[in-house]
């Protein structure tokens, strides 16, 4: 890994929400590795969050950890506050962090659950977002990246809630880029399949019945499930030089779409 002086993204500063484990994590290492000092944010596990900084510490990188849950607005701003006091401006913001639906159908699912779901996913990426803008129009290049999902474009039944939510936010990230493109600030979204996570996990798991991810793997496209480097690795383009005349793009992170689908 590469530290923050040799990377092509040296002297900018990340904020990747749920950054502690699963898909986030391997954006925190992926950015890090590219030269970024990375803002983790987390919500309840501090050990995992712990644990990513000093990986990234120990191969001379620049990280640390934040802990404040996407959807409370006065834990995200003082985060934000602490972030700019600790490391600087943020140029780079992953809003990443999330929960899945209880399974129930549109009928079974009670109306706290598709607030709680737009609060994670929807309200609370755009309380930060509002937060971090001025620092991102203040910085020569600046970006913000969702992860959304492929749900939106495959709607599966019993996922209403999750689905929905991360419908509203790709809206509001193709407004936000054309808004904000004057004041030099991409945003795109990044839409996975099925990854593997504790997420993922639990997400196999109620759609078979108890089966596992090793089940699936051979059936997937190019022979196995899509993994957090694989996300990491398009969220690293999409920030970096090579994409800087790109913004209000959807890329989906599914191998092109899995012959048989859990979703
Ligand atoms: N896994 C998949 O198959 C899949 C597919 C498509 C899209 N995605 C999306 O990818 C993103 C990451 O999912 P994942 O699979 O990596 O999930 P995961 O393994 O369950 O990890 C979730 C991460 O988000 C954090 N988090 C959850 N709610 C939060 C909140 N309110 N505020 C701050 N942090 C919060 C968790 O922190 P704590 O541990 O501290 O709670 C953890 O770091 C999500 O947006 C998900 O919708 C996942």
């Amino acid at each position: 890994m590469s530290t923050r002086s040799e990377g092509p993204l040296r002297g900018r500063v990340a904020l990747v929400t749920g950054g502690s484990r699963g898909v986030g994590r391997g954006i925190v290492l992926r950015l890090a590795s590219d030269g970024a000092a990375v803002a983790v944010n987390y919500r309840r596990d501090a050990d995992a969050a712990a644990d990513v900084v000093r990986e990234i510490q120990t191969r001379g990188g620049i990280a640390r950890a934040y802990g404040a849950a996407i959807g409370d607005d006065e834990a995200v701003r003082s985060m934000v506050a602490q972030i700019r006091a600790d490391l600087g401006g943020v140029s780079i913001v992953v809003s990443n962090a999330g929960s899945a639906s209880r399974g129930r159908t549109v009928t079974d699912t009670g109306l706290d659950e598709y607030r709680s779901l737009l609060d994670v996913h929807a309200l609370g990426p755009i309380a930060l977002v509002q937060e971090l803008m001025p620092d991102l129009r203040s910085a020569d290049r600046s970006d913000v990246v969702m992860i959304s999902s492929a749900t939106v474009t495959s709607t599966p039944a019993r996922s209403a809630p999750y689905t929905m939510a991360k419908a509203a936010m790709e809206t509001c990230m193709l407004t936000i880029a054309r808004e904000e493109r004057a004041n030099g600030v991409r945003a795109n979204i990044v839409a996975p399949g099925l990854v593997e996570t504790e997420m993922g996990r639990r997400l196999v798991s109620a759609a078979t019945a108890g089966g596992s991810m090793t089940d699936l793997q051979a059936a997937s496209p190019f022979g196995r499930v899509c993994t957090p480097a694989d996300v990491a690795g398009v969220v690293a383009f999409l920030v970096s030089q090579d994409a800087s005349y790109l913004t209000g793009q959807r890329v989906m992170v599914d191998g092109g779409g899995p012959d048989v689908s859990i979703f």
